[in-house]
C-alpha cells in the first residue's frame, strides 16, 4: 500500500481586512485539523497558506488609506499571520501571492499554457477614461440608463431594474475623476476552457467520493464551459509576459492558486528544497479547503491551468465549506456585526475554546450560525466533559495511589470500556478522512463520556476492590483522548498528555490500554462561561432605528391571497420570473418577481401566496409589474397561508 504524502492548502485569504470567525471556520481551521490528524497517522504532510494580495479590491483599499498597495499588503499580511498563530493554526509556510517566486511561477504557468495553444487573444470593446489614461473595470463606471434615463452603475439600474451592458450606458463617466469615458477596443487574453472539457470531465469522473456540494457544481460547470478572460487593466498584479500587454496584468484568480506552488517553494528547509517533487510526484495527494464560492476556481479553472502545463499534479480532493452566519445575519465589518479574530484575542477565552466551539457550529453541509448561546454550551461542555474527567481522574488517583496504579484482572465492565477505547481511533479517523470534523469531534468526545459514565458507575471512591482497575482505565481514556482530541484542541491535548507523562504519541497509540506516567499535578484545564448577554450586545452591531408605521398607513395596503397560475423565466435575468396570479375578485395579475434563484417554475405553480395588490405598478423589462409577492429572506421563500385560503381573500 502506498503511504501517501499530503499537500493540504487553505484558500488564501484576501488582505482587504482582518479575518473573522467565518473565515476561520470556512477555510483555515478545518485544514489545520486535517493536517494534524494526518501527521498523527504518520503521513508526511505540509499545510500551505498565505495572503491573496493582488487585484482591484486591494488597490482600492490601499488608495483609500493613502498608502501603496505594497505597504498595505505588508501590513495586513503580518496581521493575518498574528491572527492565525493565536488560534494555533500551524502552517508549513504562510506566504504571499505578491512574492517574486509567485510572479515567476505564474508567468511560467501562463507561458506553458500559451505555448500549448490554450490561450487566445481577442479584441474587447471597453470603456476608457482619457483623463486617467486607463480602461475602466465595471465598478469604475457610472452613466445614464439607456432604458429609463436615470443615473445607474454599470451593473443594474436601481430605478427600472435593467441589467446593464457597460458599453450601452448613456454619458458614461469615470467614477474616479468624473470625466467622460469613451469606448475603445483593447486586446485581452482568454484561457480556452472548452478545450479542457473532455479532460476535466474524465478527471471529475474519478471523483465520486467528493462531497456532493462540490462535485455537483463542478460537473454542472463542465457541461457549459466558456473561455475565461485572464487579463485585466490594472497595475497591481503579475505582468503578462507578452509583447503588447505592458499595461495589463494577469487576472488575480490566475495568480492566486499558483501561489500554492510558490509558497511551497518558499517554505523553509526540506519542503522548499523539494517543492517540485511535492507538486509533481504521484504519491502526493493535493487537498484544497475553501469556502463554497471558491469551488469553480479549484475544480475547473486551476485544474485546467495545471493540466495545460502537463507538469503538475491535480487536486485529489476539494473540500468546500458552506457559510457561517452570525446570529442569523451576515458578518459585516461596516455594521459592526460579528467577531473578528482580532476581537477574539481580547476576550477571556482560549484558542482551544474557540476551536472546540467553532467545530460544533461548522457549516459543513449547509450554512450554519454562530450564536453566543451555542458558544456558551460548547465552552461549558469542554469544561464539564473533557476538563472535568481528566481533572477528576488525576485527583482521585492521587488520593489513593502514588503514581500509576497496578491493575489486576479485567472485569466484564472493564472489558466493555477497553473495547470502546480500542474502537475509538478508527471510528474518529473514519470521519476525519472525509473531513467531517463535527462528527469526528463528537466521536472523540464520546469516548470521554464513556469514560465518565464508567467512572461514575464503578465508584472507586467507595469500592476499593475496583479502585485500581477503574483509575487505571480512566487514565487510559485520558491518554487516548489526548491523541484523538489533538487535531481539534492541540494546545490542551498536549497539556493532558504532559500530565500523563507522555510526549509524542501517534494515532494508533490511542487504541492501546497503557498508562506510562509519571503523572503530573492536575489543575482544572478549562474555565466555564456563565452568561453571554454582554457579548451578544457588544458584537451585535448597531441597532437599526425603529420607524413606526401608523395603523391608517398599514390599512392602505391591499394584501391578498393569490394563486400562482404560471411562472416563466425572463430573458437575460437569473433572478426574475414573470408570474401570472389569480387574485379572485381582482382577476388576473402579472408580477415580476425575483424568485428564479430559489424556485423552479413548476414549484411555484399552484402555490397560494401572500400578495400586495395595490403597490404602484412599475415597468420591469418591458412588462408592467402589478403588485408584489411577499417573500422572506435571506433565501427568499414565498409566504403561504397556514390553511387553504381562497384566491382574493383579504389579509389583515
Ligand atoms: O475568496 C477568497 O478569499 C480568495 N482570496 C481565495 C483565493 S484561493 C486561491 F488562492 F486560489
Ligand atoms: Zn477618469
Amino acid at each position: 500500500m502506498v503511504n501517501f504524502r499530503y499537500l493540504v492548502t487553505s484558500a488564501l485569504p484576501y488582505v482587504n481586512s482582518r479575518p473573522h470567525l467565518g473565515h476561520l471556520i470556512g477555510s483555515l481551521l478545518p485544514p489545520d485539523i486535517y493536517t494534524r490528524y494526518l501527521s498523527l497517522q504518520g503521513h508526511e504532510v505540509i499545510y500551505i497558506c498565505g495572503t491573496d494580495e493582488h487585484g482591484t479590491a486591494t488597490e482600492l483599499a490601499a488608495e483609500k488609506a493613502g498608502v501603496t498597495p505594497e505597504k498595505w499588503c505588508e501590513e495586513y499580511h503580518a496581521l493575518h499571520k498574528v491572527d492565525y498563530e493565536w488560534f494555533d493554526i500551524e502552517f508549513t509556510n504562510f506566504g504571499r501571492t505578491s512574492s517574486p517566486s509567485n510572479h515567476e511561477l505564474t508567468q511560467y504557468i501562463f507561458k506553458k499554457n500559451y505555448d500549448a495553444g490554450n490561450v487566445f487573444e481577442q479584441e474587447v470593446e471597453q470603456l476608457y477614461c482619457d483623463k486617467c489614461k486607463r480602461f475602466l473595470p465595471d465598478r469604475y463606471v457610472k452613466g445614464l440608463c439607456p432604458k429609463c434615463g436615470e443615473e445607474t452603475n454599470a451593473d443594474q439600474c436601481d430605478s427600472c431594474g435593467k441589467l446593464q451592458e457597460p458599453k450601452e450606458l448613456k454619458e458614461p463617466k469615470c467614477v474616479v475623476c468624473g470625466g467622460g469615458a469613451v469606448l475603445r477596443t483593447s486586446k485581452h487574453l482568454f484561457l480556452d476552457l472548452p478545450k479542457f472539457a473532455p479532460e476535466l470531465k474524465e478527471w471529475l469522473g474519478t471523483k465520486k467520493f467528493w462531497a456532493p456540494n462540490v462535485l455537483n457544481w463542478a460537473v454542472s460547470l463542465v457541461g457549459d464551459l466558456k473561455p475565461r478572460c485572464i487579463t485585466r487593466d490594472l497595475k497591481w498584479g503579475v505582468k503578462v509576459p507578452l509583447k503588447g500587454y505592458e499595461d495589463k496584468i494577469l487576472y488575480v484568480w490566475f495568480d492566486a492558486p499558483v501561489a500554492y506552488i510558490a509558497i511551497t517553494k518558499d517554505a523553509p528547509g526540506e519542503t522548499g528544497k523539494h517543492w517540485h517533487d511535492w507538486w509533481t510526484a504521484e504519491d502526493v495527494r493535493l487537498v484544497h479547503f475553501l469556502g463554497k464560492d471558491n469551488i469553480p476556481f479549484h475544480t475547473i479553472i486551476f485544474p485546467a491551468m495545471l493540466m495545460g502545463t502537463k507538469e503538475f499534479i491535480l487536486p485529489y480532493n476539494v473540500v468546500g465549506a458552506e457559510y457561517l452566519n452570525y446570529e442569523g445575519r451576515k458578518f459585516s465589518k461596516s455594521r459592526g456585526v460579528g467577531v473578528t479574530l482580532e476581537d477574539c484575542q481580547s476576550l477571556p477565552f482560549t484558542a482551544s475554546q474557540w476551536r472546540y466551539a467553532l467545530i460544533q457550529m461548522a457549516p459543513e453541509t449547509h450554512d450554519s450560525d454562530f450564536t453566543w448561546e451555542q458558544f456558551q454550551k460548547s465552552v461549558n461542555e469542554l469544561a464539564d466533559v473533557v476538563g472535568n474527567f481528566v481533572h477528576r481522574t488525576l485527583v482521585l488517583n492521587k488520593k489513593y495511589f502514588d503514581g500509576v496504579p497496578e491493575h489486576g484482572e479485567w472485569t466484564a465492565k472493564d472489558k466493555e470500556l477497553i473495547e470502546k477505547i480500542k474502537a475509538a481511533p478508527a471510528s474518529v479517523a473514519e470521519e476525519l478522512e472525509k473531513a467531517h470534523l463535527r462528527e469526528a469531534l463528537k466521536r472523540a468526545v464520546a469516548l470521554v463520556r464513556d469514560g465518565n459514565a464508567y467512572l461514575n458507575e464503578q465508584e472507586p471512591w467507595k469500592n476499593e476492590a475496583v479502585r485500581a482497575n477503574t483509575l487505571y482505565l480512566s487514565l487510559a481514556v485520558c491518554r487516548s483522548a489526548s491523541i484523538l482530541l489533538e487535531p481539534f484542541i492541540p494546545g490542551d491535548a498536549k497539556k493532558i498528555r504532559a500530565l500523563l507523562g507522555e510526549k509524542e504519541l501517534r494515532w494508533e497509540d490511542a487504541a492501546e490500554i497503557t498508562v506510562n506516567g509519571p503523572l503530573g499535578e492536575s489543575k482544572p484545564l478549562f474555565t466555564k462561561l456563565d452568561g453571554v448577554k454582554d457579548y451578544e450586545e457588544r458584537f451585535g452591531g448597531k441597532k437599526e432605528e425603529v420607524s413606526y408605521v401608523k395603523y391608517e398607513d398599514f390599512k392602505k395596503m391591499d394584501l391578498r391571497i393569490a394563486e400562482v397560475k404560471s411562472a416563466e423565466r425572463v430573458e437575460k435575468s437569473d433572478k426574475l420570473y414573470k408570474v401570472v396570479l389569480d387574485v379572485g375578485e381582482l382577476g388576473e395579475r402579472t408580477v415580476m418577481a425575483g424568485l428564479a434563484e430559489n424556485y423552479a417554475p413548476k414549484a411555484l405553480q399552484g402555490k397560494k401566496v401572500l400578495y400586495l395588490a395595490n403597490l404602484e405598478p412599475k415597468k420591469l423589462r418591458g412588462v408592467e409589474s402589478q403588485g408584489m409577492i411577499l417573500a422572506a429572506g435571506p433565501d427568499w421563500q414565498v409566504l403561504v397561508p397556514d390553511k387553504d385560503a381562497k384566491p382574493g381573500s383579504v389579509i389583515e
